[in-house]
């Protein structure tokens, strides 16, 4: 049986009045469905802002819905402390508005507040082999990492991730490279579930940049800019000091030669030379072109420069925001309602499908 294919025009039983209702704003003709999840890991790097956010950000000109969920659920599966949980969560949520979402245009929740991720991921679970979920690399390295206890929530981890995207029906999910086989494993879900009990659930397709992907160690240029694992001085906070993100780029490790060029044996220049159009809005080519004849220490400067320029506005703003929790709390309550709006639409189609609970009586959902 085909799978139903991302086409919204064709789902007959999506959210019809979130994608274009009379009073919506201007969408395209054919709107697309965005979902992302993002970790509330309070501290997000250079890599996180150019790979992710900045993709979210955009993602709500061009979506109806764009849907965001920091993924506390998720968050859960290795050990971390309850009473830090909640705080971090605050701060990406500061951080997102900070960095440009707007409530008013997308929809930004807190994964834990709306119930029908936990249960859509029950029910996926049926449909998703334990073998798959074994092989996954994520779940190798995270439980190769646990010193005390390799939960069985590692473990699921991707079945609840397949449930967050496919609770909203979405077309794109915008991520990094890291999570290419999260996604192959949802679309294998999503088919398997309506190979079995009929077309339900939406296909979706991942949206990896290209540009800006791979933000690397500054200090290490052969590893990944991340978290944890890297280096501190390698790695550039959203909300470092302007003075000490030039210094970072001031210190950050190049290559042997000085021409100014991307090459494979120069992943350090080649890192300097990315941020930077990206930060520019323009080609690398452009950037290259730029420093044609200058040396690195030039290139150095200018990258720290203008990345402090281009995130101090991210920073002053997340200052403002991180104070009032109150607000922050009131902007996810929203958000969750809206989602749960979408997600019990869909979790109803499920249960039906699967023949769970009580069966649905003729009238139905609008469709
Ligand atoms: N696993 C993702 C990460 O580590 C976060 C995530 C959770 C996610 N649910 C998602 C990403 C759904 C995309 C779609 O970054």
């Amino acid at each position: 049986m085909a799978a139903l294919a991302a086409a919204p025009d064709s789902d007959q039983t999506g959210p019809a009045v979130l994608r274009g209702g009379t009073d919506a704003p201007a969408v395209p003709s054919r709107s697309v469905v965005i979902f992302s999840g993002i970790q509330p890991t309070g501290r997000k790097h250079l890599g996180n802002h150019i790979g992710g956010i900045r993709q979210y950000v955009a993602g709500q000109d061009k979506a109806a819905p764009a849907i965001y969920c920091i993924v506390d659920l998720h968050a859960v599966t290795v050990e971390y402390e309850p009473v830090k949980l909640r705080e971090r969560v605050y701060d990406t949520t500061a951080i997102l508005l900070a960095a440009g979402l707007d409530p008013e245009r997308c929809i930004l929740f807190r994964q834990g507040d709306v119930h029908e991720h936990a249960e859509l991921s029950w029910l996926l679970s049926s449909v998703t082999s334990v073998g798959e979920l074994n092989r996954m690399h994520q779940f190798r390295d995270k439980s190769a990492q646990q010193r005390r206890l390799v939960s069985a929530g590692l473990l699921f981890y991707p079945v609840l991730q397949a449930a967050d995207v496919l609770a909203y029906r979405a077309d794109e999910v915008p991520v990094g490279e890291d999570q290419r086989e999260h996604l192959e494993l949802m679309r294998d879900v999503a088919e398997r579930f309506n190979g079995r009990f009929g077309e339900t659930l939406v296909l979706p397709a991942s949206r990896i940049p290209e540009v800006g992907a791979r933000v690397l160690d500054l200090q290490d240029p052969a590893r990944k800019m991340s978290t944890t694992g890297a280096t501190e001085q390698g790695t550039v906070y959203v909300l470092d000091e302007p003075g000490t993100i030039a210094k970072k780029f001031r210190r950050a490790v190049t290559d042997s030669g000085s021409e100014i060029v991307r090459a494979e044996d120069k992943p350090g220049v080649t890192n300097l030379i990315e941020i930077l159009a990206v930060v520019r809005g323009v080609s690398p080519e452009a950037v290259e072109h730029d420093f044609a004849g200058r040396g690195y220490g030039d290139l150095k400067t200018a990258v720290g420069d203008e990345v402090a320029g281009w995130l101090a506005p991210v920073r002053e703003r997340y200052e403002a925001l991180r104070g009032d929790d109150s607000q922050l709390e009131g902007i996810l309550a929203e958000g969750a309602e809206k989602a749960r709006a979408i997600a019990a639409g869909t979790l109803a189609d499920v249960r039906e499908a699967m023949g769970v609970g009580p069966a649905r009586r003729s009238v139905g959902p609008a469709t």
